[in-house]
C-alpha cells in the first residue's frame, strides 16, 4: 500500500520550509516529480529543495531552457516539462541523463511525461487551497513505502508537524 501525506501550505515560506527539509534529506539518484497547476508552488518548492541542498544562488524555472543544473551537497538537475510536446521528446533531449545521474532531479509539469520516470520516485502534487496564499500539498511515493527509498524521509516529514 502506498501511503501519501497530506501536507497545508500558508504561505510560499512554508512550502519552501517543506522544501528545504526534503533537500536536507535527499540521497544521491534521488527523482522528485512535481505536479500541479501553473502557480501552484513548484517552483517555490524546488527553490526550498535547492536551499536544503546547500546549492548558492536563486534558482529559476527552466521553463524556456527545459533543464538546469545547479551545484550543492548534490548536484541539482531541475526540469521542466511545460513546453514538452510528449514523453518521447523530452527523452530525445537526453532526460536519461537527469534521471539516472548521481545527484538528484526534479521535475516539475511531470504528469507530462509519467512513463520515463523509475517506479521508485518520489511524487508531489500541489493544489490551490481555500485562500490565495494556501496550497494543499501531497506527498507520496511511487511504491509502497516499505520497500520505497523515500521511507525514511516519509517519516520524518510526518514527524514535523508544521511548515508554517
Ligand atoms: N502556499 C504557497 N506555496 C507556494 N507558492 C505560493 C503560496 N502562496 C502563494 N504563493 C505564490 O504562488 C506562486 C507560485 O509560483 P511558482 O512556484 O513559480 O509556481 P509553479 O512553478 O507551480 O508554476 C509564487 O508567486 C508564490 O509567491
Ligand atoms: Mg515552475
Amino acid at each position: 500500500m502506498t501511503t501519501s501525506l497530506h501536507i497545508q501550505s500558508n504561505g510560499a515560506e512554508s512550502t519552501q520550509e517543506l522544501g528545504r527539509t526534503i533537500g536536507e534529506q535527499v540521497s544521491a539518484g534521488d527523482v522528485i516529480l512535481l505536479t500541479g497547476e501553473l502557480g501552484a508552488g513548484k517552483t517555490c518548492l524546488t527553490q526550498g529543495i535547492a536551499l536544503g541542498l546547500g546549492v548558492e544562488g536563486y534558482v529559476r524555472s527552466p521553463t524556456f531552457v527545459l533543464m538546469t543544473r545547479h551545484h550543492g551537497r548534490l548536484t541539482l538537475h531541475h526540469v521542466d516539462l511545460y513546453r514538452m510536446g510528449s514523453a518521447a521528446e523530452a527523452w530525445d533531449l537526453g532526460l536519461d541523463e537527469q534521471l539516472f545521474s548521481d545527484g538528484i532531479c526534479v521535475i516539475e509539469w511531470a504528469d507530462r511525461a509519467t512513463e520515463l520516470f523509475p517506479e521508485d520516485c518520489l511524487w508531489i502534487d500541489l493544489d490551490y487551497g481555500d485562500d490565495p496564499d494556501s496550497r494543499n500539498i501531497t506527498v507520496e511515493p511511487g511504491i509502497a513505502v516499505e520497500r520505497s527509498r523515500f521511507k525514511k524521509l516519509l517519516e520524518s516529514l510526518t514527524k514535523k508537524t508544521s511548515f508554517s
